[in-house]
C-alpha cells in the first residue's frame, strides 16, 4: 500500500489539464465495439485499470483489440450473436460498469454460459439489480447469496420487458437495453429519474432504434451494431477533484479542456454554482465529440462558499461526485445536506460511512444519515490521516482535502487512483509547479 502526503498548496493551483478520458464512455465503446460486426476505431480509450480490465474482457469472448498506442485501439468484434465461450471466468476487477453492462450481452445468447468474478470490492457489490430483469427475460443467473460474484450467467433466447426500475442506475438500464437489442419484441426500461445517458447516445450513433418518452427508455432487435468509431471526450468525474481543488484552494485558477458537459453528467457543476462556486467556462458545448457527446473547456477560480441541499433526483446526476460535495461542504458557510443517496453504500466502498469517517478524521463536522450526510460548513478543515480503502474517488478526495487543509493530509492507499485516473499526481504536480 503506497501511503502519499498533499501538502497545503498556499500558492493556488494553476494551469491548463486535459483531464483523462471518460471512463463510461470507455467502457461503452470497447463493449459495443466487441458486438460489431466491422472495425470500430476508438481514438482517446482510457487506459486505467478498470478499462484495461473491459478490454481484457471483451477479448475473453471473441473480440480483437489492436493497441495503437496514444490512446487508440481498433477492436475487431465478433456480431452481436456471436461471442465466444470464455475458458475460465471473466475477470472485471474493480469494475461495477463492466460487471452489469457486459451480461446484458451475454445473457441473450442461449446455449452459453459465463461466470464472472472480481476483485475484493466488486464481491460486494450486488448483482441482483440486473439478475432480476435478465431472469425476467429468460436469462438463468446464479449468484453468491442471491446477490453477489462470483456468478454464473446461463444465456437464453430473451423477450422483450418493460422494466420499472427500482433504483436510478445508468448501469441497470444499459444492461436491460442491451439485451433489449436482442428480443423479438421492445424492451422498456422506466427510469425513477434520468441517469447518465451515453449508452442511449452510442447506440443511437450505432443505428440502434432507441427512443425516450420522458422517463421511458424504449429499444427495439437490431442484427448488427454501426458503429464507426469514438472519440472519448474527457471525464467529467475526473475533472470534477480539479473544479473542487481550484474553488477551495484561495490563489487557484485551472482550465480543464475537453471535458463532456452532457447534462446527465453535470449535476456536480450546477451544485458547485449553486454554492456559490466560480465556474467561468460555460456549459454550453463548445464541440461534439463522438457519438453524439458535448464537450467543453472550464474555467475554473477560488471562491467563497454556501451550504447548500442535494435531493434524490440531483443524485443520479452527481453520483461519483457526492463525496466532493460533502469536502466542499466543509469549507461552506452552512450546512450542506445531500439526501435520497442510499446508493452511495454500494460504491466501490460504502461510501456514506468511508466519507463521514475519512473527512472526520480530518476535522469535519460531518454525520452520516441513511441515506446522505449533513455536514456543517467550519471554514476550513484540519487535516490528518485517510485511507482509500481501495477506494479510488476516496484517494483523490483526501489528496484534494490535503490541497485545501491547514496541516496536510496523508493518503493510505493512494495507488487506487489509477482505477480511473493513473496520472492523477503527475498532473497535480503540474498545476503545483506554475
Ligand atoms: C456508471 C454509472 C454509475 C456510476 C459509475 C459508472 C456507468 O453507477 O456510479 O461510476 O458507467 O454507467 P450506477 O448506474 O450503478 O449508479
Amino acid at each position: 500500500m503506497t501511503t502519499v502526503r498533499f501538502d497545503p498548496a498556499p500558492a493556488g493551483l494553476k494551469g491548463t489539464l486535459r483531464v483523462p478520458p471518460d471512463k463510461s464512455i470507455s467502457h461503452r465503446s470497447a463493449i459495443f465495439a466487441a458486438m460489431a460486426p466491422e472495425p470500430v476505431r476508438v481514438r482517446n480509450y482510457l487506459d486505467a485499470a478498470d478499462t484495461n480490465s473491459t478490454l481484457a474482457a471483451v477479448e475473453k469472448v471473441g473480440a480483437l483489440v489492436e493497441r495503437r498506442g496514444g490512446g487508440e485501439l481498433v477492436i475487431r468484434g465478433t456480431g452481436l450473436r456471436e461471442p465466444h465461450p470464455a475458458d475460465g471466468p471473466i475477470d472485471v476487477g474493480n469494475a461495477g460498469t463492466l460487471m452489469r453492462l457486459l451480461p446484458g450481452w451475454l445473457a441473450a445468447q442461449p446455449g452459453q454460459r459465463w461466470t464472472f468474478d472480481g476483485d475484493s470490492s466488486i464481491r460486494r457489490r450486488p448483482v441482483d439489480r440486473i439478475a432480476d430483469p435478465l431472469r425476467q427475460m429468460g436469462a438463468t443467473i446464479e449468484a453468491t447469496n442471491e446477490r453477489f460474484p462470483p456468478f454464473t450467467l446461463h444465456g437464453a433466447e430473451l423477450r422483450g420487458i418493460e422494466y420499472v426500475m427500482p433504483v436510478a442506475s445508468a448501469q441497470v438500464k444499459s444492461c436491460v437495453l442491451i439485451a433489449g437489442m436482442n428480443t423479438a419484441e421492445p424492451t422498456t426500461v422506466v427510469e425513477p429519474a434520468p441517469s447518465r445517458d451515453h449508452t442511449e447516445r452510442m447506440l443511437a450513433a450505432a443505428g440502434v432504434p432507441i427512443t425516450r418518452d420522458g422517463v421511458r427508455v424504449t429499444v427495439g432487435r437490431v442484427d448488427e451494431l454501426g458503429l464507426d468509431h469514438v472519440d472519448v471526450p474527457g471525464d467529467a468525474s475526473s475533472a470534477a477533484f480539479w473544479v473542487a481543488a481550484a474553488v477551495l484552494v484561495p490563489g487557484s485558477r485551472i482550465v480543464l479542456e475537453d471535458v463532456n458537459v452532457n447534462w446527465t453528467r453535470t449535476g456536480f457543476l450546477r451544485i458547485v454554482e449553486r454554492m456559490g462556486g466560480i465556474v467561468l467556462g460555460d456549459l454550453e458545448p463548445h464541440g461534439a465529440f463522438t457519438p453524439g457527446e458535448p464537450v467543453s473547456e472550464l474555467d475554473v477560480a477560488h471562491g467563497p462558499l454556501r451550504g447548500t441541499t442535494v435531493d434524490a433526483e440531483e443524485v443520479p446526476l452527481a453520483i461519483d461526485e457526492l463525496p466532493l460535495v460533502a469536502l466542499l461542504g466543509c469549507f461552506a458557510e452552512g450546512e450542506t445536506v445531500v439526501r435520497g443517496a442510499q446508493e452511495l453504500k454500494v460504491k466501490e466502498s460504502d461510501r456514506i460511512a468511508t466519507v463521514v469517517d475519512g473527512l472526520g478524521a480530518l476535522g469535519a463536522d460531518i454525520e452520516a444519515t441513511d441515506d446522505g450526510f449533513v455536514v456543517r460548513g467550519t471554514g476550513g478543515l484540519r487535516g490528518g490521516r485517510i485511507g482509500s480503502h481501495g477506494d479510488h474517488r476516496l484517494a483523490m478526495l483526501g489528496a484534494i482535502a490535503g490541497l485545501a487543509s491547514r496541516e496536510g493530509v496523508e493518503v493510505d492507499g493512494m495507488e487506487a487512483a489509477a482505477v480511473s485516473y493513473p496520472g492523477f499526481t503527475a498532473d497535480l504536480a503540474t498545476l503545483l509547479a506554475r
